[in-house]
């Protein structure tokens, strides 16, 4: 039995508890539950009570003497943030590439001249195992210390079986070696890999025929994802990876209209898509077509920044009742950024979403974009005790004073992972080892 925590004055919760189940639009994505000297009371990594000061110290009475007591005074205490796409596991670095997008090389041509997804396969087939974990560590301490405690990560720099089990199984042993939760995704879509160019419908059978089953077989991934988009796969190729995937159980998302108009936002709405990714370019029946079949738009901004084009629109698919998640994208190419706080920003600056829609797009939404809403993503009684506690007074100001990282001290199951911006490597060990 470890001792009880109670975390207490803080200037702010925002719980992000609701009545509305699912994936919060419209309205709903305004409403934080916000309490005002706010208390919160874990045991066991487990959420047990959440209210103001008083109330939690009425209700637990003498047992507040036995408790950790963390002063929470003059801080916001928010969910630990959740980041729902990521590529987080590959090799080497395309630090030249962004010099040549800068004198004038496009994104897309630099793919189809063998850069792009395409560099980043050959070092990461090329990279050993012990390399791409001690690479993918380091990214998730930087995770961490920006205020996320789970993230999505997607295979698809191996494109072919052996490397994107590879990367899948990564993902898999990193839960015995990093606090920070992953859950997996498989893309062996990401792109034509060079041995099949203008084969496409080939290695599209290939995947479904070889890929997905093994994949299926050591239960390596929760989704399966594919980018659709002109030149890579189009909307039936992406179709039938998606509809093959659900045969092993795998839900789809989709990387749709990023590059250019191309039907993705339609086919997230028809294969029934848990979230439909970028969106940049999305029409407005695919955005009407995602609100009526409540697919998560999953909206990022750092991407749009990082490629120099308009972001998706943010305010728009709110209005029209599409619930909205936001995400880092985090890889070498089109968004090489851990930081969920600055995602937050831009999607204030660059999509207009308001601050407190930003957070639930941040924590709550996210949660569900990755099927997790149960665990995370609001701090409810009998959730897992996943927070984070900010050098800011509110949620305005955290969105409001951009580009900084103002996490103080975060907590995952219960555990401070990272006091005082720091990590708190004892902690975080035993965490993994399963001793708190
Ligand atoms: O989500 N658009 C496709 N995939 C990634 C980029 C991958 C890369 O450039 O390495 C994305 O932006
Ligand atoms: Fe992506």
């Amino acid at each position: 039995m470890t001792k009880p925590i109670w975390i207490k004055h803080a200037a702010q919760v925002a719980t992000l508890a609701s009545d509305v189940k699912g994936p919060r639009s419209k309205a709903a994505m305004s409403d934080l539950g916000l309490i005002e000297d706010g208390s919160l009371w874990i045991e066991e990594g487990v959420i047990q009570a959440v209210g103001t000061t008083k109330e939690i110290e009425k209700r637990y009475g003498d047992k507040t003497k036995e408790a950790e007591i963390v002063n929470a005074s003059g801080h916001l205490l928010t969910p630990g943030l959740v980041d729902p796409h990521t590529h987080v596991v590959f090799g080497g670095s395309r630090a030249r590439e962004f010099e040549m997008r800068l004198e004038g090389a496009t994104y897309m041509e630099i793919m189809n001249a063998g850069g792009g997804i395409h560099a980043t396969t050959r070092m990461t087939r090329t990279a050993s195992e012990e390399e791409l974990i001690e690479q993918t560590m380091r990214r998730l301490d930087s995770f961490l210390a920006h205020g996320v405690t789970t993230i999505e990560g997607k295979s698809g720099y191996g494109m072919n079986l052996e490397t994107e089990l590879k990367q899948l199984r990564i993902m898999k042993k990193l839960k015995d070696k990093h606090v920070l939760e992953i859950v997996p995704t498989f893309m062996g879509a990401h792109a034509v890999p060079v041995e099949f160019k203008e084969r496409e419908d080939e290695f599209v059978d290939h995947l479904i025929r070889d890929m997905l089953p093994a994949v299926a077989e050591e239960k390596l991934a929760e989704f399966n994802d594919v980018f659709c988009e002109k030149d890579v796969f189009t909307p039936e190729q992406s179709e039938r990876i998606l509809e093959a995937g659900k045969q092993y159980g795998l839900i789809p998302k989709i990387h749709a209209d990023e590059i250019a108009p191309y039907g993705g936002a339609e086919l997230a709405a028809r294969t029934g898509a848990i979230s439909a990714e970028h969106l940049l370019k999305a029409s407005d029946e695919g955005i009407q077509a995602m609100a009526k079949a409540g697919t998560i738009a999953c909206l990022l901004p750092a991407t749009a920044l990082y490629l120099r084009e308009e972001a998706a629109q943010g305010r728009k698919m709110i209005d029209q009742g599409v619930p909205v998640a936001i995400s880092t994208d985090c890889n070498p190419g089109s968004s090489p950024t851990t930081s969920m706080p600055l995602v937050m920003n831009l999607a204030c600056i660059s999509m207009r979403m308001t601050p407190a829609e930003a957070l639930t797009a941040a924590t709550y939404n996210a949660a569900c974009a990755i099927n997790r809403e149960k665990q995370i993503g609001s701090l409810e009684v009998g959730k897992q005790a996943d927070l984070v506690l900010w050098n800011v007074k509110n949620y305005q100001e955290l969105q409001y004073l951009f580009g900084v990282n103002h996490v103080k001290s975060v907590w995952k199951k219960g555990v401070q992972v990272l006091t005082a911006g720091r990590p708190n490597e004892d902690a975080a060990t035993r965490l993994v080892l399963g001793r708190t």
